[in-house]
C-alpha cells in the first residue's frame, strides 16, 4: 500500500474506482499556487519550533519554487496516488529532498491546509472581480453623462409607468453594482482569515507563532478557534452569495436589454460583437449574450443551493462532504469574472436609439403629473388621482392620446384643469420636476453623477 501520504494502518491498495472517485486533483489543482505559497510560509515557521533549521528551510523554500516553475511548464505529472494538490505537492517535494521534504507537514493537517489555500484562493479572485465591476460602473458613468436628457418611458409592470430620464436607469445599475462590491469588501474581512496552525481539529502540537504566520500569508487576522477554523465553510457561502448576487443584477438587466431591442421596442441596439445569427433565418440578430447572462444566474444560483444543501446536516468539524465545496466555487468565480467581461462589452458597444425611446412616450405618461397640478391646486391627492383616472377613461373610450382631448373634455371632469394643463404633456419638463435627490431630474442626476464618480475615485 506504498504511495498514500496515510497508508500505514492499511493491509489492502484501494479499489481502483474508489481511487477515482475519492481524488480532488482534477479541480483542486486550482489551489497549486497557494498551495505553494502556504508550505514555503509553514517551511519558514518550521524554523522558529526547531523542525527545519533556516538551512534546511531555504532549501525546502527553493525546491518549492522549482517545483512551481515545473508545473507552470507543464513538466510535472499526478500520480494515481495523488488524493489531491496538495498530497501531489508533498510527494513532489519528497520525492526531491527525501526526509527534509517529508518533515514538511509537521503538526498540519490537510484539514487546515486546504481552507487556508481555499481562502487565499478566493480573496484573489475576489479583488479581481471587484475590479471587473469597477469597469463596468466606469462605462456606467461615461455613457450615463451622454444621457442625462435622453428620455424613455419608464415601465413598471412591465406597462409605461412615466418618463424617466436613461441616465437614471443606467446609475440604477451602478448603485447595484456598487453593493455588490461592498459585499466583497465586507466578504473579505472574514475570508481573509487564516485557518493554518490549526491542524485536523485541536491545533498543531507545535508552538508554531501563528500571528507571524498570518502577516507573513497577508491575512488580516488569525481564525481564534481550530474547531471552527478547519469545520466553516461560510466564507463559501458568502462568497457564492456575491457571485449569485451579481448574476441577479446583471440577469435582470440582461432581460431589459432583450426585451428593449426587440422589435416592438428597438430603443437599443446590441452590437454584432455581442449578437449571433441564426443557422436557419437569415435576417436573425439574437441577443444571445444577454440570453447566456441570464442563464448563467440560474447556474450561480445553482451552486450556492449546493454548498447550502452540503452544510445544512454535516457533523462541526471536517468530513470528507467539504471536499465538494470547491467545483461550485471555482465555476461561479470564473463564470462571474467571465459575464462581467462580457457584459462590460456590451454596455461599452451599446447603440442608444433616443428618436424611438421618445416616440414611444405614450402621453398616458403625464397623467400622474396630471394629478399633482390638481394637488397644487389643493385638491387631496387621493381625488386628484380619481379625477385623472376619469380623464384617461374618457380618452381611452374616445380611443384618443390623452394629451389630444380639448381643454372642455377636461374641464368637464374637473374645471380646475386650465390650459396650461397641455403643458403638462413634455418629456423634459416631467423629468424636470423630479430634482428630488435620488430622482429623475437632471439636476437630480448630475448629482447622482459626481457621487458615482466619487466612489470610483475612492
Ligand atoms: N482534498 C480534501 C478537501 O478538499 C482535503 C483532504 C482532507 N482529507 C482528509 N481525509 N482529512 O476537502
Amino acid at each position: 500500500m506504498a504511495g498514500k501520504i496515510w497508508s500505514g494502518r492499511f493491509r489492502q491498495s484501494t479499489d481502483k474506482l474508489m481511487e477515482v472517485f475519492s481524488t480532488s486533483i482534477n479541480f483542486d489543482q486550482k489551489l497549486f499556487y497557494a498551495d505553494i505559497k502556504v508550505n514555503k510560509a509553514w517551511a519558514q515557521a518550521l524554523v522558529d519550533v526547531n523542525v527545519y533549521s533556516q538551512q534546511e528551510a531555504d532549501l525546502v523554500c527553493k525546491t518549492l519554487d522549482e517545483i512551481e516553475k515545473d508545473f507552470s511548464d507543464g513538466k510535472l505529472e499526478f500520480s494515481s496516488s495523488d488524493e489531491d494538490i496538495h498530497s501531489a505537492n508533498e510527494r513532489w517535494l519528497t520525492e526531491r529532498l527525501g526526509d527534509i521534504g517529508a518533515r514538511i507537514h509537521t503538526g498540519r493537517s490537510r484539514n487546515d491546509q486546504v481552507v487556508t489555500d481555499f481562502r487565499i484562493y478566493i480573496r484573489e479572485e475576489l479583488t479581481e472581480i471587484k475590479s471587473a465591476v469597477t469597469n463596468i460602473q466606469q462605462n456606467l458613468v461615461n455613457l450615463g453623462e451622454k444621457h442625462v436628457e435622453t428620455i424613455f418611458p419608464g415601465q413598471t409592470h412591465l406597462r409605461q409607468a412615466q418618463p424617466v430620464s436613461l441616465a437614471h436607469y443606467l446609475l440604477s445599475i451602478f448603485f447595484q453594482l456598487e453593493r455588490d462590491k461592498a459585499r466583497c469588501k465586507e466578504a473579505l474581512k472574514r475570508i481573509n482569515q487564516m485557518p493554518l496552525g490549526s491542524g485536523a481539529i485541536a491545533g498543531a502540537a507545535f508552538d508554531i507563532q501563528r500571528d507571524k504566520l498570518a502577516v507573513t500569508l497577508g491575512f488580516d487576522k488569525i481564525l481564534e478557534n481550530s474547531y471552527d477554523a478547519t469545520s466553516d465553510r461560510d466564507f463559501v457561502t458568502e462568497t457564492l452569495y456575491i457571485c449569485s448576487s451579481i448574476l441577479l443584477h446583471l440577469s435582470r438587466i440582461s432581460e431589459d436589454f432583450i426585451i428593449w431591442s426587440s422589435e416592438p421596442f428597438r430603443w437599443i441596439e446590441i452590437d454584432e460583437l455581442y449578437a449571433t445569427g441564426s443557422s436557419m433565418m437569415p435576417q436573425k440578430k439574437n441577443p444571445d449574450s444577454l440570453e447566456l447572462l441570464r442563464g448563467k444566474a440560474a447556474r450561480m444560483i445553482g451552486n450556492q443551493v449546493t454548498i447550502l444543501s452540503l452544510m445544512k446536516g454535516v457533523p462541526t468539524a471536517y468530513v470528507r462532504d467539504l471536499q465538494e465545496d470547491k467545483e461550485p466555487v471555482f465555476d461561479s468565480l470564473e463564470q462571474t469574472e467571465l459575464c462581467l467581461k462580457i457584459f462590460n462589452g456590451v454596455i461599452e458597444t451599446l447603440k442608444i436609439k433616443k428618436e424611438k425611446m421618445l416616440q414611444s412616450l405614450d402621453p398616458a405618461l403625464y397623467a400622474t403629473d396630471m394629478a399633482d397640478y390638481l394637488v397644487r391646486k389643493c385638491v387631496p391627492f387621493r381625488k386628484a388621482h380619481s379625477i385623472v383616472g376619469e380623464i384617461v377613461a374618457v380618452a381611452e373610450h374616445a380611443d384618443i392620446p390623452l394629451n389630444k382631448l380639448t381643454l372642455s373634455q377636461i374641464q368637464k371632469v374637473s374645471p380646475l384643469f386650465e390650459s396650461d394643463v397641455f403643458d403638462l404633456f413634455q418629456p423634459l419638463a416631467s423629468i424636470q420636476k423630479r430634482n428630488i435627490k435620488g430622482g429623475t431630474g437632471p439636476v437630480s442626476i448630475k448629482n447622482q453623477l459626481d457621487n458615482a464618480k466619487t466612489l470610483l475615485k475612492a
